[in-house]
């Protein structure tokens, strides 16, 4: 099997943002898996627990979503600043998580959590409980430079600097937990909201410094999420326009219908359908970046030169990633092992996302930490990667990149490469249960290797704990040394393998 590529033709630009994380308080995602405490006989900084702050560091992930989901709806962002011992204590109900929530890990904890790990903070706010009142509170104290009364109660935080938070999310899942509102209900909403945020201009010719991103479909219902994005767009369009940079799409790889599939126990067949049900987000994307492009054509043409037509919306996908079954009962809430088959899914995601990097701005994979589609898992003092850690990390050489299509149809081959600054990333994941790949590459000129990575298992239903925490690592993978237009390369079987070249 042979794949070309062909270097002088590219497209795009690969955001970073859409390798973002997703953080939140539902089971142990954050507190005990991200937060520890102080006090606590688990290693930390400053309350963060380490090993998941190293790791972390290491991945350097552009942008971490945060406090929800779900529990963004009814955060109000007060109970998590000030002296600790004063915080009060609620109750999270959120997905199962039945848990007293203390509030420890509030803004101030959330932006030392994203300096430490080298991320920017997304904020999400509270539609739902909350108000616009205390949305521009809440951005003010997080981001006035001018000595008000909030910019002073942060830097009686510790905080004198402000954190320069520019993405914010007007609202989540509106169209089911975050308030069961219509697209015109929520296009209301959405005007009064992104008309009160604070610019955080300084003169006149400033450009706004907040990205406002509006809750958007559900991208697992397919006749909703049509009406959903057309009929938001509508009713903006019905009267002028408020600022709007993006429309954030939900879709999880659900894997619920199948009972004696597990995360770690599974079929061939099983394997085989949540593998393939994956490939559905690049649909839904193409189709919501045609309805997004029908909605701006829509636009009126404003009756003064001095206003701005509504000519850009991007698309962000905030939660993405694999759901199975048993996640609905867990303890922790919504806790799942990762096993080579949600590798190869993730694999598979970010192909796509990357694919789309012309309409798709930014993406977070659900969660980080504990919950669904994690990239790291916690035991007591341990913290362990997971398949999914190393797939990020496979992929890190794409960031920045320009995607080099390829002219492949070689089954059970996923493929994906991109060129940055005359290196040549190239991930191929095999998704045969048990068959190697043999693949030859070739190039307009002469390359030659510098890196070989691979991920694979024993067995497809290994899994990394505390226990066994590198049962499934990448590793390197072995490759003759040439400098050549051809190179060669077996692909174990299932497995994500990651391939740099560089031009000679
Ligand atoms: O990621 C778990 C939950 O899934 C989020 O809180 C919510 O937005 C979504 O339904």
């Amino acid at each position: 099997m042979q794949i070309h590529l062909n270097s002088k033709n590219t497209y795009g630009t690969i955001n970073p943002k859409l390798h973002g994380q997703f953080i939140e308080f539902l089971g142990s995602c954050i507190d005990d898996g991200i937060w520890v405490g102080r006090d606590s006989a688990i290693p930390n900084i400053h309350g963060l627990r380490r090993g998941v702050v190293e790791a972390l560091k290491a991945l350097a992930p552009p942008v971490v979503r945060w406090p929800g989901g779900c529990y963004a709806d009814t955060y109000h962002w007060r109970d998590g600043i000030g002296a600790p011992a004063k915080r009060p204590v609620t109750f999270n109900e959120n997905f199962g998580t039945y848990e007293l929530d203390q509030h420890q890990f509030g803004t101030d904890e959330f932006m030392d959590f994203c300096a430490l790990i080298g991320a920017e903070p997304w904020l999400n706010v509270n539609l739902l409980s909350g108000s616009v009142q205390e949305m521009k509170d809440w951005l003010e104290y997080c981001n006035r430079a001018q000595p008000t009364s909030l910019a002073k109660l942060r830097q009686a935080n510790g905080h004198a600097d402000p954190y320069n938070v520019k993405y914010v999310g007007i609202g989540n899942e509106v169209w089911g937990g975050g308030g069961f509102m219509t697209p015109q209900q929520y296009a209301m909403t959405y005007r009064k909201y992104a008309t009160a945020m604070p610019t955080f201009k300084t003169s006149l010719f400033d450009q706004e410094k907040t990205y406002k991103i509006a809750s958007g479909p559900d991208g697992n219902k397919p006749q909703e999420r049509v009406r959903w994005t057309r009929d938001f767009l509508t009713a903006l369009a019905s009267s002028r326009q408020p600022a709007i940079d993006a429309i954030d799409l939900h879709f999880y790889n659900w894997n619920i219908d199948h009972e004696n599939d597990t995360p770690t126990d599974f079929t061939s067949d099983d394997w085989a359908r949540v593998i393939q049900s994956a490939h559905e987000l690049d649909d839904v994307i193409s189709e919501q970046e045609g309805l997004i492009a029908k909605g701006l054509a829509n636009m009126p043409i404003p009756e003064s030169t001095m206003d701005h037509r509504l000519d850009q919306i991007d698309l962000v996908v905030g939660e993405w990633g694999n759901w199975h079954r048993p996640a609905f009962t867990a303890r922790p809430a919504l806790y799942q092992q990762v096993t080579m088959r949600d590798a190869l899914t993730t694999a598979i995601s970010l192909n796509i996302l990357q694919k789309h990097c012309d309409s798709v701005a930014m993406a977070c994979v659900a969660q980080t930490v504990n919950v669904l589609n994690s990239l790291l898992l916690t035991d007591g003092d341990q913290t362990i990667l997971t398949p999914n850690y190393d797939v990020f990390m496979l992929y890190k050489g794409h960031r920045g990149g320009h995607v080099l299509p390829l002219d492949t149809k070689t089954p059970a081959v996923e493929t994906f490469a991109s060129i940055k600054d005359g290196i040549i990333t190239v991930s191929l994941s095999n998704t045969a249960i048990n068959a190697p790949k043999s693949l030859t590459l070739t190039f307009d000129d002469t390359v030659h290797l510098i890196t070989a990575e691979t991920l694979n298992a024993a067995h497809v239903t290994d899994y990394n704990d505390a226990a066994h925490p590198n049962t499934v690592r990448r590793h390197p993978l072995a490759m003759k040394q040439t400098t050549s237009q051809r190179q060669t390369v077996t692909l174990p079987a299932a497995s994500v393998t990651t391939l740099q070249f560089k031009r000679s």
